[in-house]
């Protein structure tokens, strides 16, 4: 079995894969080129790649060999499905070992920007600080708002269900009822505009498709209230970044907490100079302990599907149904 690797994940997952196959990690620290990664899966079975690498049809196609590709992330719209289940090539992501992680890195935004963490910390350092004023760095409350979450799957619900202690009305989007969070937090379902223009703090949590592409735009953020609060650790192009940056500027909405961007890794220096959005390296699964079980999970989906067994966290089942 001979499985390439884009880059070198914890330890722990290329130990398990090492077990079992023959593994070729890319030898450089940064990510590799289209071309690298083409001469990378030459001859192999299987493919490890992370959310940065634009898996797509030539990828797909290039080598009959490939069985399987285990992409480290939950998100996997990096990766052409349709023209990877056409070849009969199993795919798989990483589920719920991420979800409180990321969950936690959402509502360390929402802390940060409501209470102007970092902008209070750079104050700090700069020497302004002269001692307690009565009007000093104003932020928000979050105890008592109304959050909102937009798509409850793992990562949404897990979200919303860590507000218990903040007594917040919950309201939410999804195409499904959620029961855990209508039970557990008297959730209301509504429609993204009910919610636009009620909610205090919003958090989106959908994944990205051609339908939630830009579902946040410059006419949803005219309709927030000038004091709610913006979260985005799903993925950058669900919002339009110009029209977020406009909403900033102009005090549409208080501020935005930003965990990945419509451009990735290119932020504009507009969005950068604001003050009232709080930015994070796409860190949302990066702690420790996640990302080395996510390098197990990835690993044992990989040996599995080369094996030609349903992968636990397969996202193309119809492989085997159709092949
Ligand atoms: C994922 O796994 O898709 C997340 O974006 C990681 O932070």
């Amino acid at each position: 079995m001979k499985i390439f690797v884009t880059r070198a994940i914890p330890e722990a997952g290329l130990t398990y894969l090492r077990k079992h196959a023959d593994i070729t990690i890319n030898p450089h620290d940064r990510m590799l080129t289209k071309q690298e990664i083409l001469n990378g899966i030459r001859g192999k079975d299987g493919l490890l790649c992370l959310l940065t690498d634009p898996i797509d049809h030539d990828v797909i196609t290039a080598e009959p060999k490939l069985k399987m590709i285990a992409n480290y992330a939950v998100g996997y719209d990096n990766i052409d499905i349709k023209t990877a289940t056409k070849q009969g090539i199993l795919v798989s992501n990483t589920p719920g070992v991420l979800t409180d992680t990321t969950a936690e890195l959402a509502w360390s935004l929402v802390f940060a920007v409501a209470r102007r963490i970092v902008e209070g910390d750079q104050f700090i350092r700069q020497g302004k600080f002269r001692g307690w004023e009565p009007l000093l760095m104003l932020g928000r409350d979050i105890a008592n708002k109304t959050l909102g979450i937009i798509g409850t799957g793992r990562i949404g619900t897990a979200f919303a269900l860590k507000s218990q202690g903040f007594n917040m009305p919950v309201l939410y989007t999804d195409i499904t009822t959620n029961e855990v969070l209508e039970k557990q937090l008297h959730a209301k379902k509504v429609t993204l505009n009910q919610m636009l223009k009620t909610a205090d703090i919003i958090s989106v949590h959908v994944s990205l498709t051609p339908q939630t592409h830009h579902l946040i735009g410059k006419d949803q953020l005219q309709s927030m209230k000038e004091t709610a609060i913006l979260i985005n650790t799903a993925r950058g192009p669900i919002i339009d970044e110009n029209a977020l940056i406009i909403a900033l500027q102009n005090h549409w909405i208080f501020g935005a907490g930003l965990d990945v961007y419509e451009h990735e890794p290119d932020i504009p220096k507009e969005l950068l100079r604001l003050p009232n959005v709080v930015v994070q390296p796409h860190t949302g699964s990066a702690t420790y302990e996640t990302r080395s079980n996510m390098a197990i999970l990835t690993a044992k989906n990989l040996i599995s599907g080369i094996q030609g067994h349903r992968p636990p966290n397969c996202v193309n089942p119809e492989v085997f149904t159709n092949h």
